[in-house]
């Protein structure tokens, strides 16, 4: 049993496509990518059984040489680097000499290859370990790769497979998204015999998104484009008023190469964060272009991730240039607040206080919610709030109002909400966040999970002004806690459910993103005060007195202004008089 023992190859090749194939997508992706290492202006796929049963890439790249061709199925060999500093500066989408052999090690392959100039190409077949026949053959120019019954050998493998139809979807996925990064390159595919997407060449990156991204959709991004030294960004990203119900269309890529790196999709989530509603996400195709040396491509298995060297201005130049492009324009926080009325443009921050550090996450760079300090400035109103005619009270939670040339619905508790979010964010960024002891101590009994993430939060909560007494468990797994203060914005509210409050926050805090690092911290001051602030605020059903909304509007007046509240509901309806007049049929 404990005898150590050296494993035969065809078992060592199956090993290592279990990283490189997961399903029939996974060979597409790799065969594609060969084709357009190759120069390939036109890639042709095939697909049978949802690729199970048969795939074939065709392409007019540069082919392979015969006397290099049967190298091609060889483990580690690979036409792309020589050394180390090739690695270090690889440009090509491949470079590992893992995915042949990988492929040809749970299936049956067969290649023709010819390389430009060359009167005659050369055949390779083979099934697991190696290729087992190699001849000369007559074939076009450029290369032709099938594969047939993969994962006839790994039954294991072919259980975890879905229906034909979801295999043959994920391909369609992953074409496109190769595409979306080669629009000078025809791309065609064919399913079970019948053409299934065919995307032509141009030159134009705007053409290809449109013809990639479901129609109406493409047509909607807005340019975006930016660069620092070593890295250049181009692409197209939604507006704010588009939402996603998932985050299928957020399609990115470092050096042409399609990626979900968290550094990258973080940048994008922080300036759309504060924008959309919850759960909803955007639309964005981005093409980050870097120094080859500044990013390091060989951390993942399947090429998902990537490492850059300066991770905090790449971010930055994402999350600016996104800013940018969608007319965010001025940034979030002055250092001096502007003064009433708008409209606000050309107020820009000063940076966050530099002191604004919190518990050292071992990175450097910026401190946490500076980055959110920076965030966008969406659309203004265009009025004072403090200008507008107070109409009444609608259905319980709707503040009515005449504006200039307008009819104002206003959401009392979105709006309350924003409010008090927007406060203890300044006074967060300026360290004078006030707490308050509250008159009647609060106790009661929390989850020990709740009350776990509560404990390992304390010092965030304390610098969000609660400070709490964590007991120990009781026997039944309860928690005693005590709320010693809470943030003095919030005490305004008479029974505001401290318990929910908390309970709310944990929750809160234990989303997976929470917990990382500096982003993740970033993102739990975000998520303590926008709960607190929505417990606080006012309620639907609340009856405001006109003091009250007086006091409101002032408020709105007093912070920068932003259209949702922090959980992306709208705060205002404005309908125009000319809408108004439309419905009467006055125009
Ligand atoms: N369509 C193609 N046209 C021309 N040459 C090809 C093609 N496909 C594969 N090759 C050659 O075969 C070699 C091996 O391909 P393989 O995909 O196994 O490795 P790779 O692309 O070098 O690295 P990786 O494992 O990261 O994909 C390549 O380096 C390339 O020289
Ligand atoms: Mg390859």
């Amino acid at each position: 049993m404990t005898r150590i023992h050296v494993l035969p190859g065809d078992l060592v090749n199956q090993i290592a496509a279990g990283e490189v194939v997961e399903r029939p997508s996974s060979v597409v992706k790799e065969l594609v990518e060969n084709s357009l290492d190759a120069g390939a202006t036109r890639v042709d796929v095939e697909i049978n059984g949802g690729g199970v049963r048969w795939i074939s890439v065709t392409d007019n790249g540069t082919g392979l040489p015969r006397s290099s061709a049967r190298l091609a199925f060889q483990r580690h060999a690979t036409s792309k680097i020589r050394s180390a500093e090739d690695l270090a500066g690889v440009r090509t989408l491949g470079f590992r000499g893992e995915a042949l052999p990988s492929i040809a090690s749970i299936a049956r392959v067969r290649m023709r290859t010819r390389a430009h100039g060359e009167t005659v190409g050369t055949e390779l077949v083979g099934e697991g370990d190696g290729i087992s026949g190699v001849s000369e053959v007559a074939c076009p120019e450029g290369t032709r790769v099938e594969i047939a019954d993969l994962f006839a050998r790994v039954p294991a493998r072919r259980k975890f497979l879905k229906s034909i139809a979801t295999e043959s979807t994920h391909v369609v996925r992953w074409l496109e998204r190769i595409a979306l990064a080669h629009p000078e390159v025809r791309f065609s595919l064919s399913r079970e015999g019948r053409s299934s997407l065919l995307l032509l060449p141009t030159r134009d990156a705007r053409e290809r998104v449109i013809a990639v991204l479901s129609p109406g959709l493409g047509e909607r991004l807005v340019p975006v484009a930016g660069e620092i030294p070593f890295a250049r960004l181009t692409g197209f990203a939604s507006p704010t008023d588009l939402q996603r119900g998932n985050t299928s269309d957020i399609h990115l890529y470092v050096n042409k190469r399609p990626v979900r790196d968290r550094l990258l999709l973080y940048a994008v989530r922080e300036v759309y964060r504060d924008a959309l509603a919850p759960g909803k996400h955007p639309v964005v195709a981005l093409y980050l272009d870097v120094d080859p040396e500044q990013v390091d491509v060989n951390v993942h298995p399947a090429k998902w991730e990537v490492r850059f060297r300066q991770p905090d201005a790449i971010r930055r130049l994402l999350r600016d240039s996104l800013v940018a492009a969608l007319g965010l324009g001025a940034r979030r926080y002055a250092s001096t607040l502007p003064a009433r009325g708008y409209p606000l443009e050309g107020v820009v921050a000063e940076s966050a206080p530099a002191d604004f550090a919190l518990a050292s996450t071992g990175e450097q760079g910026s401190p946490p919610f500076a980055a959110v300090s920076e965030a966008p400035l969406v659309s203004q109103p265009g009025f004072a709030f403090a200008s507008l005619r107070y109409l009444g009270q609608a259905l319980g939670t709707f503040l009515v109002f005449e504006g200039p040339g307008s009819l104002i619905l206003m959401d009392q508790h979105a709006a309350h909400e924003r409010v008090l979010f927007e406060r203890m964010r300044q006074m967060l960024l300026e360290g004078k966040l006030e707490r308050q002891a509250l008159l009647l101590p609060v106790r009661f009994e929390l989850g020990r999970s709740a009350a776990d993430v509560l404990a390992g939060a304390s010092e965030l909560m304390e610098r969000s002004g609660f400070e709490l007494e964590i007991g120990e468990g009781g026997l039944r797994g309860g928690v005693r806690v005590g709320v010693r203060t809470v943030p003095a914005v919030l005490t305004g509210r008479r029974n505001t459910d401290w318990r929910a409050l908390l309970e709310e926050t944990a929750t809160a805090l234990r989303e997976p993103e929470a917990q990382e690092s500096r982003d993740g911290l970033e993102g739990a001051l975000h998520r303590i005060l926008s709960t607190a602030a929505c417990h606080a605020a006012t309620r639907k059903g609340d009856r405001l007195g006109p003091r009250d909304v007086e006091g409101l509007l002032q408020s709105l007046d007093e912070t920068i202004w932003f259209p949702n509240c922090p959980h992306g509901r709208p705060i205002l309806s404005v309908l125009s008089e000319a809408d108004i007049e439309r419905r009467f049929l006055r125009r």
